[in-house]
């Protein structure tokens, strides 16, 4: 194999086909970016979550940089579900990309409503982002438990037939059994994961750093914890995961790929390089070519685990 076209990059998320497995986190991508990118090359557009109502988001400052990463306490500001239809959903027609929309609400009657209100021609998916640090009293959201999983997404699976993914937080102690939880209640994907819950305090005033006090950590510092997460939820389900957690190159695309996910998202690169993931997508091409691996989904799962080096990992959930 010798031509980045040879390789075949698509792959299969439920019955969503997507021509790469390369596309935006949540919240870190904006029609602005077509100034940098071709959208029509990406393998999914996914909006940043919206909700409802406006939302004003989080006191300032809201952003702060540590080594390797970003903590972020945003807050999800909203213009609202009328302006995404009005103006949002219009601007992304022009792509031949699938459009997955994110939302968010304080409630599981209201993740769906809000579902079922943005089931609409041109969004191709939901993501219900049910993992979110920053909008929950100290960090708390659904996705902390099974139990509150397995029921926003019964409500959600009830409210559209669009393919339905539901995005994790790694804050929980226990990702597998909440991926499970929601595979069992009809989600179509996992996306593993969210930003994990941090703190940052300033030496000069001894005062949080964030004005939320707390953040979500995002960046290359997070990439081997939210990859032990993958690996872990990817044996616990049979329905696809989505991987998110510090994908700056092809290279990490990769070993999240042979961690077992079949799409990676990326997303603080996207801060650091506007046009990481054209980037990343090149390169996986190239990878594969390299490597002489036909079809870029072959990696998914793909890690060589020789059976006595399999890890005990009995011990992190230890019995009660
Ligand atoms: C500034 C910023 C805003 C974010 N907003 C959202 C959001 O609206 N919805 C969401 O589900 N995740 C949001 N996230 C989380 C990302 O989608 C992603 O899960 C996280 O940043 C980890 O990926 P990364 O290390 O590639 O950035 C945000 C992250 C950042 C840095």
């Amino acid at each position: 194999m010798n031509a980045a076209t040879e390789v075949d990059l698509a792959v299969a998320i439920g019955g969503l086909r997507l021509r790469n497995p390369v596309m935006p986190a949540s919240g870190t991508f904006a029609e602005g970016l077509e100034r940098v990118m071709d959208f029509n090359r990406l393998g999914a557009i996914v909006t940043k979550t919206i909700t409802r109502e406006l939302r004003s988001g989080n006191p300032l400052p809201r952003v702060v940089e540590r080594p390797g990463s970003l903590i972020n306490a945003i807050g999800i500001p909203s213009k609202g579900v009328q302006n995404f239809v009005e103006h949002t959903l219009p601007h992304y027609a022009a792509y031949d990309t699938p459009l997955v929309v994110s939302i968010s609400a304080p409630t599981a009657e209201g993740f769906a409503s809000l579902a079922a209100e943005l089931s609409l021609p041109g969004v191709a998916g939901i993501e219900a982002n049910i993992s979110c640090p920053n909008i929950e009293e100290d960090g708390k959201a659904f996705a902390m438990r099974p139990e509150p999983t397995e029921n926003v997404t019964r409500h959600l699976r009830a409210a559209t037939s669009l393919p339905l993914w539901i995005k994790l937080t790694p804050n929980t102690g226990d990702m597998p059994e909440v991926a499970r939880a929601a595979e069992a209640a009809g989600a179509d994907a996992v996306v593993v994961a969210n930003t994990i819950l941090s703190m940052a305090i300033d030496l000069k005033t001894f005062k949080p750093c964030l004005g939320n006090i707390m953040g979500g950590l995002s960046g290359p510092a997070i990439k081997p914890i939210i990859l032990r997460h993958v690996f872990q939820c990817a044996k616990a389900v049979q329905i696809p995961v989505i991987a998110c957690g510090g994908i700056a190159t092809a290279d990490d695309a990769v070993e999240y790929m042979l961690a077992g996910a079949t799409a990676v998202q990326v997303g603080t690169a996207t801060f650091v390089q506007p046009a990481a993931m054209t980037t990343i997508i090149d390169d996986l091409a190239a990878f594969c070519t390299h490597r002489e691996i036909a079809r870029v989904a072959d990696l998914t799962g793909a890690v060589v685990i020789e059976e006595a080096d399999e890890p005990d990992l009995a011990w992190l959930n230890p019995p009660t």
